[in-house]
């Protein structure tokens, strides 16, 4: 299992580069990071989240938890819309806010054997695409909020791994 970094941890701000090679380990990474985020449970981690600063994310947003996606080296080619959802994420533990994103979105990218692939997504998938990829350029949900609230977000995570017992 992968360790998880949590915010304010200033690594979650680091911008990701491109893969470049396709080889054994980056597989052993995706499978450790699928493994990572399933058993978390998440529907969607960045590779940022788990220290490796490389454009690659993973998830999975069916009920089943038989879905996974890769994307590698991700871009948005086209977006449209706008919706609303209450977002959490890994790395904010326990912590949820609304933010607005595209609807629908095409994306491009890599799957992990370097064979590029397209994908039109919209409701929740497009929602996580657009969280995750985020996460490779340093930015994180409670970006979208006033300093303010980021700020309580802050000492409530300060607060609660203070309330955490010592391992
Ligand atoms: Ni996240």
């Amino acid at each position: 299992m992968l360790k998880i970094l949590e915010f304010p941890d200033p690594r979650l701000r680091i911008k990701a580069e491109p893969v470049r090679v396709f080889d054994a380990a980056l597989g052993e990474l995706i499978d450790a990071m699928f493994a990572t985020m399933y058993a978390a449970p998440g529907i969607g981690l960045a590779a940022t989240q788990v220290d490796v600063h490389k454009r690659l994310l993973v998830l999975d947003v069916s009920e089943e938890k038989n879905r996974p996606l890769t994307l590698i080296n991700p871009t948005i080619l086209a977006r449209e819309g706008a919706q609303v959802y209450q977002e959490g994420c890994l790395s904010v533990p326990g912590i949820f806010a609304e933010v607005e994103r595209a609807e629908r979105i095409v994306v491009e990218a890599q799957d992990r054997h370097g064979a590029p692939f397209r994908l039109e997504a919209d409701g929740l998938l497009a929602v996580c695409i657009q969280h995750e990829m985020d996460h490779l350029v340093g930015r994180l949900f409670v970006d979208y909020l006033s300093p303010l609230k980021r700020e309580l977000v802050r000492k409530k995570l300060e607060k609660q791994r203070r309330a955490a017992p010592a391992a």
